[in-house]
């Protein structure tokens, strides 16, 4: 469904991407982990043609996202739906009216026809009878729930998943989770889900992917996730202090993953569940 294949991608003087490919398949959970600031974002950004690569392409169900003159591409990205990181909701705009967005810049005028829309989607992220609510009578679970309305009300084929879970409780980082095995099961959508809460993917990944330095190091399933021989993946799996990721600025690297130029960001601590 979605073919990744050598991007790269510089901002300034950093290389966030270099070289990545990736391919998620119909239908799948696949998960992409990596540090903060690794490009994970960027990724998901440029799969919906948000932010351009500086060479290599991405396919999405045959077609090329940043070939398509702009027409096809707003066909393209209507099958896409993508959840911020920030949930995003407008502060003076109801939950219905939050949701039934993406309708409105799509034409849609019809308004029993958008309610119904905005109803099914409230329905299915469990935050019936919403509709009147501000965003600020709702927790932040509710509020990452409404966004992800958002983005299923156009009845998406695939949806992109920006740490879905960051900055929420244990219980409601859960519910999210859950969620999101849910709409896959029930409508059968392709979801690529960054992330860096390992708990949670392992509750959401059909597949696993790992970003670090600007490529895609491992692919594989949570339990080969779990067992990991590589160190990199090893460390950022359980969260280990020592090893090759952690302290960048004096310990050594590993020489395969760093070459000398390369300009980084400070990385948290690993296993600090998502600080951002
Ligand atoms: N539009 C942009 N302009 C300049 N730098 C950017 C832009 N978007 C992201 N970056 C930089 O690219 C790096 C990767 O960002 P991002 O994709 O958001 O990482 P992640 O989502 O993995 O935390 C960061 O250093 C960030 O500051
Ligand atoms: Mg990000």
């Amino acid at each position: 469904m979605i073919e990744i294949d050598n991007l790269s991608k510089t901002y300034g003087e950093r290389r966030i991407l270099r070289h990545c490919s990736l391919s998620v398949n119909r239908g799948e959970t696949l998960v992409v982990i990596g540090a903060s600031g690794s490009g994970k974002s960027t990724l998901l950004r440029m799969i919906i043609g948000l932010a351009t690569p500086d060479d290599g392409t991405i396919l999405v169900d045959g077609q090329d996202v940043h070939a398509l003159a702009p027409a096809e591409l707003s066909r393209l990205r209507r099958r896409m739906g993508y959840l911020f990181q920030s949930g995003a909701l407008i502060n003076w705009l109801t939950v219905r009216d939050n949701v039934a967005l993406p309708l409105v810049e799509r034409g849609k005028t019809v308004d029993s026809e958008i309610d119904d829309r905005v109803e099914r989607a409230l329905r299915n992220v469990g935050l019936s009878g919403t509709e009147k609510l501000m965003p600020s009578q709702l927790s932040g679970g509710m509020r990452k729930r409404a966004g992800l309305a958002r983005s299923l009300v156009t009845d998406p084929e695939i949806i992109l998943y920006d740490e879905p879970t960051t900055g929420l409780d244990p219980v409601t980082a859960h519910i999210i989770d859950q969620l999101v095995v849910e709409l896959r099961a029930k409508l059968g959508v392709t979801s690529v889900v960054v992330s860096h809460d390992m708990e949670g993917v392992y509750r959401v990944a059909d597949r696993v992917a790992m970003l670090y330095d600007g490529r895609i190091i491992a692919t594989g399933t949570p339990g080969e996730f779990r067992d990991a021989g590589d160190p990199i993946v090893r460390q950022f799996v359980s969260g280990a202090l020592d090893g090759p990721l952690g302290d960048r600025s004096a310990g050594p690297r590993p020489k395969s993953a760093s070459p000398p130029n390369r300009e980084e960001e400070g990385a948290p601590p690993q296993g600090s569940p998502n600080k951002e």
